[in-house]
């Protein structure tokens, strides 16, 4: 049976999504457990219980949309997030929840009957652009997130995690209980824009991801001592941010000697007292390395950190370093990619295996299921920007090829 999504539906739910804003006009601004998240939210479990499904949600606040099959289990997931960056695009994570609500729907109105039960998700707080813990709902589902990271993580106006979720009227305490065995997962797959170059560069259709980048993320803090910008002499300043300044150029000259498939970013800064007439006392860098090379990732980290203890001498600053968020780099499961490569050659689609820069649930999820990633082409390569897009038809076909193969995995 060939199914066709239909790219009007995916468009009117990604332009709705992009409504749910807290930056409207400069891109799309949705944290989670925020104002907007609930609106989001609520579009989502209309679209599910449209579609004919048991939406629920578990005790992180990710969004679920259960479909049954005639046995009670294992489940076929497919899903991705709808939480975004700050003045982000419309499609990052939202285009795999659109495409996600499109098979419930394509499903529900040809009423197709599955062995095994299907879970539409969309999953917050990947980005971590509110609490600076990316990846969150995966790795709350795969038993990575313990009740003190809840408490410990907080937001720029000091909420901690488990504050926000409580005043969303979510149990932090009961976190736990969202975690799934490996039993109860058949397979996890995701639809993603690209959010690079390759495809749209090579003329391709949609990506099948094999691999996919390790990611660790810290946050240096540099202390010197604050003091008058006037009156103090050059030679007797311990200048937080010109340590910090020196520890960013070592980043980048690391990363560049790593070579290609390496990247380390510095991509937040905060310097306090942060006035024009004080010598900086403090600066907090935040600090995201990436490689498909575990050994590229560890051994950058290490030469930085010997680079940072030569600091006390030479600037008399001192520097902390809080290790984040660590996933290793990742490679999906042959089958579900071979699966996902035969469904797009058999519809004609121009496809071709890659890698991913970029971090995905699909990552973390792939620890106790088998998983797949598809992408589908971010036109001149943009994303985590208002620019990012994407064609709704090649969306549409991705979603097809996710489809088919959904089918299959939930043949029993
Ligand atoms: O950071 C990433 O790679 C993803 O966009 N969360
Ligand atoms: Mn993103
Ligand atoms: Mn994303």
């Amino acid at each position: 049976m060939k199914f066709s999504c239909d790219s009007r539906r995916i468009r009117r739910d990604l332009e709705a999504l992009a409504q749910f804003t807290a930056t409207p006009g400069r891109g799309v601004t949705r944290f989670s457990f925020t104002p907007e998240d609930r609106l989001a939210r609520n579009y989502i479990k209309d679209r599910m219980a449209e579609a004919g499904l048991k939406v629920y949600e578990d005790a992180a606040g990710s969004v679920f949309g259960r479909r049954e099959g005639k046995l009670p289990g294992p489940v076929v997931m497919f899903g991705s997030h709808y939480d975004s960056v700050r003045h982000g695009g419309i499609f990052d994570g939202a285009a795999g929840v659109a495409a996600a609500l499109e098979v419930a729907r394509a499903l529900s109105e040809r009423g197709a009957a599955t062995a095994l039960p299907l879970e539409f998700a969309a999953l917050i707080e990947e980005e971590g652009g509110r609490f600076g813990r990316p990846l969150f709902a995966s790795r709350v589902m795969t038993g990575l997130v313990q009740p003190e990271e809840l408490e410990a993580a907080k937001d720029a106006d000091g909420v901690t995690l488990a504050e926000a979720m409580r005043q969303f009227g979510l149990q932090p305490e009961n976190i736990a209980a969202a975690r799934r065995s490996p039993a109860s997962l058949k397979a996890f797959l995701e639809l993603h824009v690209e959010q690079g170059p390759v495809l749209e560069a090579e003329g391709k259709d949609l990506g099948i991801v094999d691999t996919i980048v390790g990611i660790s993320q810290f946050e240096l803090t540099f202390t010197g001592r604050p003091d008058h910008a006037g009156t103090t002499p050059m030679l007797h300043r311990a200048d937080a941010l010109v340590a910090a300044a020196a520890a960013i150029n070592e980043i980048n000259a690391l990363a560049r000697a790593a070579g290609p498939g390496t990247v380390a970013t510095v991509g937040n800064i905060a310097v306090s007292p942060g006035a024009a007439n004080i010598v900086p006392g403090t600066a907090v860098l935040s600090l995201d390395v990436r490689s498909v090379d575990a050994a590229k990732i560890s051994g950058l980290v290490e030469a930085l950190k010997s680079f940072l203890a030569k600091l006390p001498e030479s600037h008399g600053v001192q520097v902390n370093i809080a290790p984040g968020v660590a996933v290793p780099p990742t490679r999906f499961d042959p089958k579900i990619t071979a699966m996902l490569t035969a469904a797009a050659a058999g519809r004609g689609l121009a496809a071709r295996t890659m890698p991913s820069g970029a971090g995905h649930d699909a990552m973390v999820m792939a620890a106790i299921a088998p998983a797949g990633l598809v992408f589908v082409p971010s036109r001149g390569g943009r994303s985590h920007c208002p620019e990012e897009a994407t064609d709704f038809e090649q969306i549409a076909a991705a979603t097809d090829v996710c489809l088919e193969v959904i089918l299959q995995l939930a043949a029993g």
